[in-house]
């Protein structure tokens, strides 16, 4: 694998964060996922101002690993990059964006979940997929099936991970990395509460360290 995906297949989780306050919360939230042991961070577009969220992490925690999720349009991609994004993650897959990340020099991890979308993504060359919506559309037996045709991808399983399920995912050899919200809930964000959000990522650094040793 790339630098990069080595790096997130290290940390073995990213939390998915949705910031609605980025001057206020971006800076403490980077500083309990550091602390926490998950020095990595999805900021999804789906509230605005993550372009500001992704530029005010990279300042706070200039050694966290920053990349945009729910990134829907190329001009949504520039934004993240200019702020500082290192990888751009969309849920489904979109050839204007995968040019457009090519144009940025930005890995882009495309959302796949059916045969179809495999085989679609395939002439990128991506060696890292978001499997999207996880939980949901199968988990890990699917993940398994679509490994059999496609073993030239690992994925980041994403939907429905949580506490209980990721060492199970983590277990997988198909698996890089998790992605997940459980550790980052919008409550605990706009309520400042940084320590429950720190103890949760630490959980989750035990589960990834027994699993990967
Ligand atoms: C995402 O956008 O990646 C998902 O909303 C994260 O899924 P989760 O909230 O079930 O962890």
């Amino acid at each position: 694998m790339n630098e990069l995906n080595t790096r997130i297949s290290q940390i073995g989780v990213v939390p998915v964060i949705k910031i609605n306050d980025p001057e206020r919360d971006a800076a403490p939230l980077a500083r309990a996922l550091c602390a926490g042991g998950l020095p990595v961070a999805e900021i999804t577009f789906r509230a605005a101002g993550a372009d500001r969220a992704i530029r005010a992490i990279k300042e706070a925690c200039p050694e966290m690993l920053v990349g945009a999720g729910t990134v829907l349009s190329a001009e949504q991609a520039r934004a993240a990059v200019e702020a500082g994004a290192e990888f751009i993650v969309s849920p489904g897959f979109s050839c204007l964006l995968a040019e457009a990340c090519e144009a940025l020099n930005v890995q882009y991890i495309p959302g796949v979940i059916t045969p179809t979308e495999y085989q679609m993504v395939l002439p990128y060359g991506y060696e890292l997929v978001k499997f999207f919506p996880a939980e949901q559309s199968g988990g890990l037996a699917r993940i398994k099936a679509m490994s059999a045709p496609f073993p030239m991808f690992k994925v980041m399983p994403t939907g429905g991970i949580n506490l209980k399920n990721l060492e199970a995912y983590l277990s997988c050899p198909v698996v890089a990395a998790c992605g997940g919200s459980y550790m980052v809930k919008p409550a605990d964000i706009d309520a400042g509460n940084w320590d429950r959000i720190m103890n949760l990522c630490r959980q989750t650094r035990e589960i990834v360290d027994r699993v990967r040793g």
